[in-house]
């Protein structure tokens, strides 16, 4: 049988193992799926020693993504924009490093919710790592424009130029810059909520029929869609959708097949 694991320290709360092995029922593929602890120093062995012993494919959590991202022999494009790895694959031909991250919010958005990012102006909170990851697939969904905003503020504008390549640049600015601005999506990549804070925003921010997304979760609302709902956020998400679309994307790169989400993340939903 195939083996996969989720790799992190801590690792025992993860959700991944639980999500994979539903993948697997669905999909009829035959594989196993386990959670890896790796002591803090010694990631590299951990993860040698599980492909060594045939592990075919490592999901990669905090806090290991740049060490993995280091592994890699070869990396996708949105692995290399992202500069961190939370999917490696083990073939004939070496590692290649993916981080799925990026497209699993988008698709939550876009699919699951159904909000489309596409001509839309969309405002990103945040400016590590979490935030970097999701900025190539949010401009390579054509939005109107993408304003990306930190508590400090300089770490935005460097993230903003660093993605200015392309034909929509990306503006980079502070949480007191958005005075007197809407958008119609807003996703906080932020850590504020592991403090049970939301970060410190003007009021106005949100459109008519606008978006707040989290990429955090919780049993119920997360002080940010708190804060959203507050601000007259017409719609409130927080991350679950994401976690289980990401593990889709790496499932589908693992076994080129890409499960139904809809029944994982509702069993995921009731069991929060
Ligand atoms: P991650 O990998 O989760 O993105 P990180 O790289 O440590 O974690 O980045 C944390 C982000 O959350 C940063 O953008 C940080 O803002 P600063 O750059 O100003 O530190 C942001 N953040 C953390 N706590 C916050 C809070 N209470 N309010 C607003 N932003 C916060």
């Amino acid at each position: 049988m195939d083996r996969y694991a989720v790799i992190g320290n801590p690792i025992a709360h993860s959700k991944s193992p639980r999500i994979h092995t539903l993948f697997a029922a669905q999909t009829g593929q035959a594989l196993s799926y386990e959670a890896l602890l790796a002591p803090l120093d010694a990631f590299v062995a951990t993860v040698e020693a599980f492909r060594a012993a045939g592990g075919r494919g490592l999901n990669v959590t905090v806090p290991f993504k740049l060490e993995a991202f280091d592994f890699a022999d070869r990396h996708t494009p949105r692995a290399l924009a992202a500069g961190a790895v939370n999917t490696l694959a083990f073939g004939p031909d070496g590692v290649l490093g993916d981080n799925t991250d990026g497209a699993g919010i988008l698709r939550d958005i876009t699919v699951n919710l159904g909000c489309p990012v596409a001509g839309r102006r969309v405002l990103l909170l945040g400016a590590g790592g979490a935030a970097r990851g999701t900025i190539l697939p949010l401009l390579d969904a054509q939005p109107a424009s993408l304003t990306i905003a930190n508590r400090t503020a300089v770490k935005a504008a460097e993230l903003a130029d660093e993605f200015s390549t392309g034909p929509l640049r990306p503006l980079g600015c502070g949480f007191a810059d958005l005075a007197g601005q809407d958008f119609d999506v807003v996703i906080n990549a932020t850590s504020a909520s592991l403090s049970d804070a939301a970060p410190d925003l003007p009021a106005g921010l949100y459109a008519p029929g606008s978006l707040a997304y989290d990429m955090m979760y919780g049993k119920g609302d997360t002080p940010f869609m708190r804060a959203a709902r507050e601000q007259g956020a017409a719609r409130l998400a927080d991350g679950l959708g994401m976690l289980v679309e990401q593990a889709a994307e790496s499932f589908l790169l693992w076994r080129d097949v890409r499960p139904a989400t809809a029944p994982v993340l509702a069993e995921l939903r009731a069991a929060l």
